[in-house]
């Protein structure tokens, strides 16, 4: 006899019941994959994008909820959700050992079918940088043929970043660092901010939270530039110094983004400690 689950109390018919497929909606996600060519390795570059966006929905969705969290100066909760980010870079960063496995050969097979698509248009990268604080104005414009996005993008640079309520923050603690003028550019460098966090550092006992809040923005991005070297390192393996679908000098221009910086402050300080 074969063992049989319902023994052990499994549901095995769900005729009128939610079953795991449509809580999930697995019928859209699993019917979502349509590759162009007849090239066996575009399965796998779609499935690597398409998880990639599922988790930076969901980073989006931690760092929103943590930057309402320390806007609201509850920064125990945002701890928790700043770690969860830095894990979902980190499983990005793995999920390149399974693009490697394709060889220039193999992708040369399908590049013909993306036409001009690239990860250069990718709405909710953009919005990862721009709630962080990395703004540039000029990244609405491949999305501007979408309203609804670029609406939303539009938004997000009008709202303080995450770290603007960090700096907020810190104010509401009595450092003095003077407000931004524009919210939607991207974070320079700035004397007071760095000042502050120097205090917070050379007296992390008095300052405990300011200075675990100041590590898990570092831990986000130390892992955000990893997830960046690891993109151009893998792209240099395939397409060597081709241009990118997306029209840029691909590896030089990738190069260019390793020197995009989120927390410039928090990386400065640590020459003068
Ligand atoms: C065979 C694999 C890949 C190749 C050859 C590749 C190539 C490139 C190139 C050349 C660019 C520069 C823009 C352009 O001209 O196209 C780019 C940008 C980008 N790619 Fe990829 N990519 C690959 C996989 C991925 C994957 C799996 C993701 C995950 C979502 C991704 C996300 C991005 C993002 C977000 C950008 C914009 C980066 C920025 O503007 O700072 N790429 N990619």
């Amino acid at each position: 006899m074969s063992y049989d689950p319902s023994d052990d109390g499994a549901r095995m018919s769900f005729q009128g019941r939610m079953s795991y497929g449509d809580y999930l909606h697995l019928d859209k996600i699993l019917t979502a994959q349509h590759p162009l060519s007849q090239a066996h390795d575009e399965m796998l570059f779609i499935v690597q994008h398409q998880t990639s966006e599922l988790w930076m929905k969901l980073a989006l969705h931690e760092l929103n909820a943590a930057r309402a969290a320390i806007a609201s100066g509850n920064l125990q909760p945002a701890f928790k959700m700043l770690t969860r980010v830095a894990r979902i870079m980190e499983q990005l960063n793995s999920a390149w050992d399974v693009l490697r496995t394709m060889t220039p050969s193999e992708y040369t097979e399908f590049r013909e079918s993306l036409g001009e698509s690239s990860g250069f248009q990718s709405w909710q990268y953009r919005m990862i940088e721009f709630v962080a604080g990395n703004r540039n104005i000029e990244m609405l414009r491949p999305h501007e043929h979408r309203e609804a996005l670029v609406a939303s993008l539009r938004a997000e640079i009008a709202r303080p970043s995450l770290y603007d309520v960090v700096l907020s923050h810190l104010r509401a603690c009595g450092f003095d660092i003077p407000p931004r003028e524009r919210l939607d550019r991207p974070h320079l460098p700035d004397p007071a901010a760095r000042a502050a966090w120097a205090s917070i550092y050379r007296d992390p006992v008095r300052w405990w939270e300011l200075y675990e809040l100041a590590e898990k923005l570092v831990d986000f991005e130390d892992y955000f530039r990893r997830w960046r070297f690891n993109h151009v390192t893998t792209v240099e393996r395939i397409i060597g110094f081709k241009r990118g679908s997306g029209g840029t000098s691909g590896v030089n221009y990738l190069r260019r983004m390793l020197d995009v910086v989120l927390f410039a402050d928090l990386w400065e300080l640590r020459t003068e400690l």
